[in-house]
């Protein structure tokens, strides 16, 4: 970060800017929202296309690990297998008094209700399921329950077969899968850091038992380096060790990825070494075998151990949006900055094309570059407003690059182009215009 820019960002700065620059509105707002479930715009979609592309693409274009999309409906077994219906559950109290709802394990409840302030005022404890369930079929006495998935995970788990066979691997290989997830939260909050309908991007890794240490430190280390590669500073990213207590029944080791948010520490992604806890589940409640046939060792019969990625797409997005916010000359009204300096592949928009003024030759060059541009990259044509404005509103949105035609542009067959980080401008002739950017965006 340069001497003159902070990162002064506090949550309810970045939701404001996320509402007024079009990348994230809360669902359903002209009914008054829907608690903790938001609806991406227009740039927060391309955003996340961005960022999901990037993780499909170093997950799986690897001779190692195929993709799959698995359905959001599965059977319920799925669930009693993988004990989501068991365990699946945080403890719950009520305030007698005005009603909230806390989680037991997060406020002191030997204290006064944090929202109304009444003394000894909490029900008992108990388990509070955080799946959210619906019927599937049309008539009641044929209908059954069943849940929208907690996790993307069990949808790969069931396929580990599948692909296997149709795919002809050998282990070690993986399975990747970006999809919705959804979690009846008690409570969700933080803006788009906890919520109740999320994206998770996960991959589960199959290898040979007794191999899962070197597995999960080697995945350990990519994972954390493609937080960095995303432009994320070394010094907001560490690792949190699952110690004995933390540590679910099923994995012989864990760790959560963590970044520094403005309200704190929080887990992105989690690398879990999960054992043969899920594929002996699997085979056990649904009867058919899941052992892997080792074609190396003399045919061994064995279940493959689990290492497990699981990052948070939203939580991740949030935390390429909050890393990259900066506010430039912080102390000075007049020449303040807000920029969005995010990595210019993960960048919603890449090139805004700005004619200086609403002049039909200037407009008539401006769009011939825009149309060649806008097939390879997604651009923004901008006309309204003065110069100065439209290269702030760039700035705010993140836009690396921005092309701005002028009367010059008419004799000289060149524009200018500016930088969003540094703010330099560079005479570009029209016809080098696509080679500059195919040299600096692919
Ligand atoms: N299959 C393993 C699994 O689901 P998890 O730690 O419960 O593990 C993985 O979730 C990631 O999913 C988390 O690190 C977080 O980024 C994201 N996540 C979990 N619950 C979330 C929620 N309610 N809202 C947004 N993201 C969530």
């Amino acid at each position: 970060m340069s001497a003159n820019e902070e990162n002064l960002m506090n949550m309810s700065d970045l939701t404001s800017l996320c509402k007024r620059r079009g990348f994230i509105f809360q669902s359903s707002e002209i009914y008054g929202g829907l608690g903790s479930c938001w609806d991406y715009g227009p740039l927060g979609i391309e955003l996340k296309n961005n960022l999901k592309e990037t993780w499909w693409k170093a997950m799986t274009y690897r001779e190692d690990v195929e993709g799959v999309d698995a359905a959001i409906l599965m059977h319920p077994l799925v669930w009693k297998a993988s004990g989501h219906i068991d365990n699946f559950s945080d403890p719950l109290v009520d305030c007698k008094q005005c009603k909230s709802r806390f989680r037991a394990d997060q406020i002191d409840l030997s204290k006064p209700c944090p929202d109304c302030g009444a003394e000894g005022s909490f029900t008992e404890p108990r388990e509070f399921n955080l799946m959210f369930s619906t019927q599937m079929g049309a008539v009641t006495t044929d209908s059954s329950t069943v849940y929208l998935r907690p996790e993307t995970a069990q949808g790969i788990f069931v396929n580990f077969h599948n692909v296997q066979s149709t795919m002809r691997k050998k282990l070690p290989f993986g399975i990747a899968q970006i999809g919705k997830a959804f979690r009846n939260e008690i409570t969700p909050g933080n803006f788009i850091f906890r919520t109740r309908e999320f994206e998770q991007m996960e991959m589960q890794y199959f290898v040979r038992p007794g191999e899962q240490k070197d597995f999960y430190e080697k995945w350990r280390e990519i994972r954390y380096q493609w937080h960095l590669d995303n432009g994320l500073r070394k010094e907001k990213l560490r690792f949190h060790p699952h110690g004995e207590g933390e540590l679910a029944h099923y994995a012989d080791a864990a760790l959560d990825i963590e970044y520094e948010f403005p309200i704190g520490w929080g887990e992105m992604e989690g690398i879990h070494s999960r054992t043969d806890f899920d594929l002996k589940q699997h085979q056990e409640y649904s009867k058919k075998n899941q052992a892997y046939v080792d074609q190396t060792r003399n045919n061994e019969k064995y279940i493959p151990y689990v290492i497990e990625t699981s990052v948070g797409c939203d939580r991740c997005l949030l935390a390429i949006l909050c890393d990259a916010y900066r506010v430039e000359n912080p102390g000075d009204k007049e020449n303040q900055r807000v920029v969005l300096k995010i990595k210019p592949s993960l960048a919603p928009i890449k090139v805004g094309v700005l004619p200086l003024m609403k002049k039909p030759e200037l407009e008539s060059v401006a769009k011939k570059i825009f149309d060649g541009l806008n097939k390879k990259y997604k651009c923004e044509y901008d006309l309204s407003g003065s110069i100065g404005k439209r290269y702030r509103r760039q700035d705010e949105i993140g836009t690396p690059y921005c092309v701005t035609i002028d009367y010059d542009s008419l004799d000289d067959k060149a524009v200018t182009i500016r930088d969003r980080d540094t703010m330099t401008q560079e005479r570009v002739s029209i016809d080098q215009v696509e080679k500059y950017f195919s040299d600096r965006l692919n």
